[in-house]
């Protein structure tokens, strides 16, 4: 195998499709896959910012407009990268956002709207990106969050979509392994970007967070990226279905710390 990680050409002749790819996470994917000799289709609801990149990251970057919850939209935008580039390598499903509320006061359409958005958008990406990848194989990556293992008062939509999002990524590695396509999830926990700046720019949200992960503090976008990159890699080449936590420890610090209580430490 050609050592090529630390090069900056890693993924050097790949063509790839990130969805969220206007900002956050999504961005930091595409930004580094580009780094990484990448050719990348960038697929937002938002095309503005995705023209801007286009500017930044040169012609290996091609913008996509589309909503990942329309069918039609998601395989014309995932279309282009076989019309641009003339292929399909690798896909992050990065794109989500969420509408919450206590259970007893939540509203239909808010829970239509998350679970479409983080459920169904997923299915419909992978859908649309295995197709071009069954002759060749490829790798999926679909970003779900802490909360598929952690509720969250007020999230009952999210953690459910996000949940699902864990369990059908597993579905789809079972799935598409015959044909040499290997698809697993990263479950970030709190992440410094436009997302969560209610949480980030409120002090005491964010101290409140902050307290339950170990590491004491957010990731940085890249942070996640970086682990996206690594499954899509052929360093990662037989692990599918697996989900990685990348959470500073959140997941692990539900549970008083005994020793501060009592004193010990
Ligand atoms: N930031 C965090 O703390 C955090 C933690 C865990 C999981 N996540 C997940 O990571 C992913 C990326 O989040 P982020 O923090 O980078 O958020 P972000 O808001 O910075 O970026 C999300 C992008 O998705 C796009 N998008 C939203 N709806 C879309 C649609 N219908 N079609 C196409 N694009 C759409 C937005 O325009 C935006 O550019 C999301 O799935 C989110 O749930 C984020």
């Amino acid at each position: 195998m050609a050592d090529n990680t630390f090069d900056g050409s890693r993924f050097a002749g790949k063509v790839a499709v990130v969805t969220g790819a206007a900002s956050g996470i999504g961005a930091a994917v595409a930004t580094r896959l580009i780094g990484e000799g990448a050719s990348v289709v960038g697929i937002d609801i938002t095309g503005e910012a995705l023209d801007r990149m286009a500017g930044e990251l040169g012609d290996r970057f091609v913008g996509a407009t589309a909503d990942v919850t329309v069918e039609s939209e998601v395989a014309a935008a995932v279309g282009v990268a076989v019309e641009r580039f003339g292929a399909l390598d690798l896909a992050f499903n990065v794109a989500g956002a969420a509408r919450g509320g206590k259970i007893l006061d939540l509203e239909e359409s808010d829970w239509d709207f998350t679970i479409d958005l983080v459920q169904k958008g997923v299915f419909l990406c992978t859908k649309h990106e295995a197709r071009h990848m069954v002759e060749r194989g490829g790798a999926i990556v679909n970003v779900a969050s802490l909360n598929a293992h952690v509720p969250m008062h007020g999230g009952s939509p999210y953690v459910t979509g996000k949940a699902g999002v864990e369990m059908f990524g597993k579905n789809a590695a079972l799935e598409l392994a015959a044909h040499g396509i290997r698809v697993n999830t990263v479950l970030p926990g709190l992440v410094d970007t436009p997302l969560v700046a209610g949480v980030t720019g409120y002090e005491p949200l964010l101290t409140g967070f902050l307290e339950r992960i170990p590491m004491g503090r957010p990731a940085t976008p890249d942070e996640i990226a970086a682990p996206c990159l690594y499954l899509a890699s052929d360093d990662a080449g037989y692990i599918t279905g697996s989900s990685l936590m990348v959470d500073g420890g959140w997941e692990l610090s539900n549970y008083p710390d005994i020793m501060k209580i009592v004193g010990g430490a």
